[in-house]
């Protein structure tokens, strides 16, 4: 077999075979295939797509590119979480603690913050001490004595994924459904969970912004995880405005402490506590999804959620008084307010701005090698559909840096205040399953 053949083929539009696609991703992974062909292959599956069976087959092979985890030595059920990536969307802080308190183990591995979007690696890292670098026994260590550990990607997930992401980044094939789903799905499968819960945003702040396609991501994931037995769920979550009032690594992690300690009750804690009750319903506990948002919500009232939260921070080298005192964190050296120029209602027309704000302000990367400022971010007083008054804030900068101008100007740019009545936005709004 030759990689220009099978080029060649799906270049012209015709469905590869199962051999075919191992061998170029086999070839690519030992550096047998050039980086100009795997690119030419990339570019020629952004325009001639890839069916379910061929997505099948393409993450199979990046999956195998490395180790499977395997699992089913634990004595219960196993649970994972992905989000495709948003402004202020730290769920996974606090679903993970709620599900472990659910004895639902909960092995998960995560991304970093790049462009505008978040990343929870980050915001752990914003925890002095805290250790996101486990090898694969200290991370099934963590997990057996408290039911969930979060960490890094380790290097024997899925390798292939990294190189063939780079190209994608330099050759504009990063938008392919297909692409995008078994990048995504091949890391999800060699991490070895049986119950995976997937958060497809969109909206202005989603890597795909358009509903339909982020659908057709969410269901093409779906099919790709039940060819491997997985247990699948997707839900498609608005990113047309930011998830909570944090935006920002510590000011995140706050968030999360808070909600934990019962005392937040926002859009952030409600989707957190349905995403949760996703999994707490696939995996068999209860019947119905009411029961289980009840069940996710007692695990907080209790304390229970909190207690695992602490722990978690403990057994990976973190400084567990951050829960209980906040300066443990540090603080940005200057606060600086943006405030509403008129009165009416306010809507986000481009949340991304607030993404791409905070990053400016320290606290995402532009590029990878960026370093990030953990204390610095912005908090939200207003959301869509919110009536404001002239001079009301709208947003609390934490800074370290001196001149801001630049990303006032951009967060003025991130909102519209208008007389019509704006609709608060539904969070939840398609669920494939
Ligand atoms: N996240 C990934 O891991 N891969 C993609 O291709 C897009 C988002």
């Amino acid at each position: 077999m030759r990689a220009y053949d099978v080029i060649y083929k799906k270049r012209n539009g015709q469905k590869l075979s199962k051999e075919e696609i191992s061998f170029m991703v086999e070839g690519y992974n030992k550096h047998e295939i050039a980086d100009y062909q795997m690119s030419a292959f990339l570019m020629s599956v952004y325009f001639q797509n890839l069916d379910d069976q061929e997505t099948f087959y393409l993450t199979d092979a990046m999956a195998n590119s490395g180790e499977i985890l395997d699992l089913s030595f634990l004595d219960g059920p196993t649970a994972d979480k992905h989000s495709t990536g948003g402004v202020g969307d730290g769920t996974s802080l606090l679903i993970a603690p709620i599900l472990a308190s659910c004895d639902i183990y909960v092995p998960m591995m995560s991304g970093r913050a790049l462009g505008h979007t978040g990343g929870t690696l980050d915001k752990l890292e914003s925890i002095p001490g805290f250790n996101v670098n486990l090898d694969i026994k200290e991370f099934i260590s963590v997990l057996k004595k408290n039911k969930f550990a979060m960490i890094g990607q380790t290097k024997e997930v899925a390798p292939v994924d990294k190189r063939m992401y780079a190209l994608r980044d330099v050759t504009a094939t990063v938008e392919s459904i297909p692409l995008i789903c078994s990048s995504i799905m091949s890391k999800k499968i060699a991490e070895g969970a049986k119950n995976i819960l997937l958060d497809v945003k969109t909206g202005n702040a989603a890597f795909i912004q358009e509903y339909e396609r982020s659908k057709s991501l969410a269901e093409k994931m779906v099919s790709v995880g039940k060819q491997f037995g997985r247990n699948m769920t997707a839900v498609i979550t608005d990113m047309d405005e930011p998830l909570g009032i944090a935006v920002g690594n510590s000011l995140e992690v706050v968030q999360t402490i808070e909600a934990l300690k019962g005392k937040a009750d926002n859009d952030f804690v409600q989707l957190s506590i349905d995403l949760a009750a996703f999994t707490i319903q696939q995996v068999g506990l209860v019947k119905t999804f009411e029961q289980a948002q009840k069940m996710a919500k007692e695990k907080v009232v209790s304390g229970q959620a909190l207690n695992k939260f602490i722990k978690m921070i403990e057994l990976q080298k973190g400084n567990p008084k951050v829960v209980d005192d906040y300066s443990v964190f540090g603080k940005a050296q200057n606060v600086s307010y943006v405030k509403a120029k008129e009165d009416g209602y306010l809507k986000f027309s481009n949340t991304r701005n607030i993404g791409l704000a905070s990053c400016m302000l320290g606290a995402g990367r532009l590029k990878v090698e960026d370093k990030i400022d953990p204390v610095s971010g912005i908090i939200i007083y207003k959301k869509t559909g919110d009536f404001v008054y002239k001079d009301d804030i709208l947003f609390e900068l934490h800074h370290n840096k001196t001149d801001i101008n630049d990303v006032i100007e951009i967060l003025n740019s991130s909102y519209v205040i208008s007389d019509e009545k704006t609709k608060k936005n539904k969070k939840i709004k398609y669920i494939v399953n």
